[in-house]
């Protein structure tokens, strides 16, 4: 069954079909992804661009190795160090890149909305790695991915997400995608880090972080997103880590096991602490490993191809 879209812009757009999809494609790349030669020839036909206009780790390293891991050819642009620094518009750049025939493009760009403007105005497949404060698709399928490895269907099942909610492309795409799959969410953290009416979206919200940990199966802890505010909405990093980080005694406090998450990068001591990010409750590496088996599925089923081999 081919996905209802053409582009992955976001988990809005998405229905309950296509994230099943999803997920049971991953199923088989993770397979793959277990064998000695841990690729297959399927894109070998098929090149892939990811355009970066935003710093990343984890998402541009996942995305370049799911493509490869594909047989796809792959080019990486970065907007430091490019002719964007001389002025190049958005959609000049990528139909520069697009005239050099290429199929797909990955993109992160920091003005939300930015890959849907891109949609509108070239044929290419695009998927989107995070824009802005909006949306960041693959980070949550894979994160949901993550918790149902764990937990199985999501369906009735607890998630509470902490931290910036207002700030974070994360918060919103796991929002669309837990509902989709009939889980129920709670947002935690300072009423400054929450938007007002985040309920019309089909969430609860508790700024005690301690009784949002005492009712949720999975806790997905956020990073204090400091590049994106413009003006202080805490006073201090030790004082939010103080009333909002989430730490060991918490967790003991609960005398029940919950998985905890966290989308990267941490920033230890601050929202959570190394004794909870590096426990034997924490999942944080299983959803980098799942990423890539992610990232493939999405391409691949964007790309039309018929054979996995
Ligand atoms: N989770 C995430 O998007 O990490 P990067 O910013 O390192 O890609």
């Amino acid at each position: 069954m081919p996905l209802s879209v053409k582009h992955l812009l976001g988990i809005k757009e998405l229905n309950v079909n296509d994230i099943e999809q999803i997920f049971q494609t991953a199923d088989n790349f993770k397979q793959v992804l277990q064998r000695p030669i841990k690729k297959v020839p399927t894109l070998r036909d098929t090149t892939v661009a990811n355009i970066f206009f935003e710093n990343s780790t984890r998402t541009r390293l996942s995305f370049e190795l799911a493509e490869k891991r594909l047989g796809a050819d792959v080019v990486n642009f970065s907007a430091s160090g490019s002719s964007v620094s001389k002025g190049e518009t958005l959609i000049d750049t990528v139909n520069n890149i697009l005239a050099m025939k290429v199929d797909m493009v990955v993109m992160r760009h920091s003005a939300s909305g930015a890959p849907w403007f891109l949609a509108n105005h070239i044929d290419a497949s695009i998927v989107n790695a995070g824009d802005g404060t909006n949306e960041h698709p693959t980070q949550a399928l894979l994160d949901a991915y993550s918790m149902r490895e764990k937990l199985g269907n999501l369906k009735g099942k607890r998630i509470t997400i902490i931290g910036d909610i207002m700030h974070s492309r994360v918060a919103l795409s796991n929002i669309f995608c837990l509902n989709k799959l009939g889980a129920e969410v709670t947002v935690s953290g300072p009423p400054t880090l929450i938007p007002k009416h985040i309920e019309s979206l089909g969430v609860k919200v508790e700024y005690d972080v301690k009784k949002a940990l005492q009712k949720c199966d999975v806790a997905n802890v956020l990073r204090i997103q400091l590049e994106r505010q413009h003006k202080p909405l805490f006073s201090t990093l030790r004082e939010y880590a103080l009333y909002f980080g989430v730490n060991k005694a918490m967790l003991d406090s609960l005398q029940r096991d919950i998985i905890i998450m966290h989308p990267g990068p941490i920033n230890r001591g601050v929202e959570i602490n190394s004794d909870v990010a590096d426990s034997k409750s924490s999942i944080i590496l299983d959803q980098v490993e799942n990423g890539v088996a992610i990232r493939m599925a999405v391409i691949y089923l964007l790309s039309g191809k018929r054979e996995m081999e």
